[in-house]
């Protein structure tokens, strides 16, 4: 299945017609945002034959899937996520009831009033790895500070000990670069969850019989009634959130960093007014989704842009694409803290538009599946950054270092970030 070839031209000089194999070519290394812009304007629904998928590109269009857990299903991650994390804990690759249930046990502990008592944990973090590189004037902000803090933060409130570290960023590491791939890659990431669930037991028995202040014991003497969470269950749980919220949220820092050193004037800003850094993080994730694209499966019959899909379809929602709907926000590719059509708050669930007339960027989903980390990445990426810069005066891109960036996928593409600065 698939659509007809629409030929007759298109608004991309030289290129015939708008399709899904155009988002892998060198074209799109090149132009990215021009290409997802053509699909949103002549093709808003696309066949990918190398995926044997569906994609969709506009903001409205992305919303509509995600918010609609009914019709299009999480239980494709089955066949990725699932694999890796073993499927009894994995609550991305679940509907429903059973959904709710898991989710409901641990996203409580990660918001409001109980994620504050993890939150001096960030600056301690960021204080201990700013120290290691305060005095030397040059810095690789993505591999010295960026991939360190998220992982290290979620070490402690884990409660496994900071010894640990080398060993857990293996297993991380495996882990995060195994889902969505196939063969070795993906061998790797199940022996990596594998490991971790040996190293992780005593540690889960041990919070189950005497409970503590980490995350662990909080999850396991939950009081949600409906769900008892099993050894294997914490097993998956641990190493899903371990890499959901670690390689995420250090790219969401480097590429917050980035943007704000490579745009004129944003960074004096922050200077000027710290509470900015909320709206920074917020353009961020709008401009440079660190997760790209995201799966669903087709329950129903649905229609779409006149186009029938049937149950069993596998569709990408693009984020990316979705977060540059010039329908939605002006001039999408600028970077700018200040954007008056983009809700900088605290995230919401629904997403979309809200009373003040903004709307949500779609970096962390919508919906029912709609990421339980978000308060925390916000927290660990702003405060992270207020410590970075009261501690590196005047912090400037190395010249000879500027990373090679692919906007389309960043979180593949950033190899360093290496920054200069005086020391105070
Ligand atoms: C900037 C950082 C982050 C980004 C961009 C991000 C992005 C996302 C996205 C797009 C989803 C939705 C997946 C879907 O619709 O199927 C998601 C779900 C999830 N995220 Fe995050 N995330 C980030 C940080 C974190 C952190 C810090 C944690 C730590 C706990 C975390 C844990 C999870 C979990 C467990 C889910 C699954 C939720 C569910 O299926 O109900 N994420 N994230």
């Amino acid at each position: 299945v698939g659509p007809d070839p629409t030929g007759g031209g298109t608004s991309l000089p030289g290129i015939e017609c708008v399709s899904a194999s155009l988002m892998r070519g060198a074209a799109y290394a090149e132009r990215p945002f021009e290409i997802l812009r053509a699909a949103r304007d002549e093709a808003p629904l696309l066949w990918d034959d190398s995926r044997a998928a569906w994609i969709v590109t506009r903001y409205d269009d992305v919303l509509d899937v995600l918010r609609d857990n009914v019709k299009f299903s999480n239980r494709v991650k089955q066949r990725t996520l699932g694999i890796v994390f073993g499927q009894a804990g994995t609550m991305s690759s679940m509907d429903g009831k059973d959904h709710v249930d898991r989710r409901k046990i641990i996203a409580p502990e990660l918001m409001g009033r109980r994620l504050g008592d993890f939150l001096p944990l960030i600056e301690a973090n960021a204080r201990g790895l700013v120290d290691e590189f305060s005095g030397r004037g040059r810095v690789d902000l993505l591999g010295e500070f960026a991939t360190r803090l998220p992982l290290r933060v979620m070490i402690d409130m884990l409660g496994f000990p900071k010894d640990d570290e080398v060993r857990l960023r293996n297993w991380h590491n495996r882990m995060f670069w195994a889902l969505g791939s196939t063969g070795d890659a993906l061998r790797e990431g199940i022996e990596a969850h594998e490991e971790l669930a040996h190293y992780a037991e005593p540690l889960i028995v041990d919070r189950t019989a005497c409970s503590r202040e980490d995350l662990v014991s909080k999850i396991i003497h939950s009081q949600v009634a409906d769900h008892q969470q099993g050894v294997e269950e914490m097993q998956g749980l641990v190493s899903q959130v371990l890499t959901a919220g670690s390689e995420t949220t250090a790219r969401a820092i480097a590429s917050m960093w980035f943007n704000l050193l490579s745009s004129p004037g944003q960074l004096e800003m922050l200077e000027d007014d710290p509470s900015l850094w909320d709206h920074a993080f917020s353009e961020t994730l709008r401009h440079d989704p660190p997760i790209p694209e995201n799966l669903r499966e087709v329950v129903e019959v649905v229609e779409i842009h006149g186009r029938r899909l049937w149950p069993g379809e596998a569709i990408y929602v693009s984020l990316l694409s979705a977060n540059h709907d010039e329908k939605v926000f002006k001039d999408p590719e600028r970077f700018d803290i200040h954007r008056p059509d983009l809700r900088f708050a605290r995230e919401l669930r629904l997403a979309g538009l809200d009373e003040g007339g903004r709307s949500g960027h779609l970096a962390f989903g919508a919906g029912s599946h709609f990421c339980i980390g978000f308060e925390l990445a916000r927290a660990e990426a702003t405060i992270a950054s207020k410590v970075l810069l009261e501690t590196l005066r005047s912090p400037r891109l190395a010249s000879d270092r500027r990373p090679i960036l692919t906007p389309a996928s960043r979180l593949a593409a950033m190899d360093s970030l290496v920054v200069e600065f005086d020391a105070r």
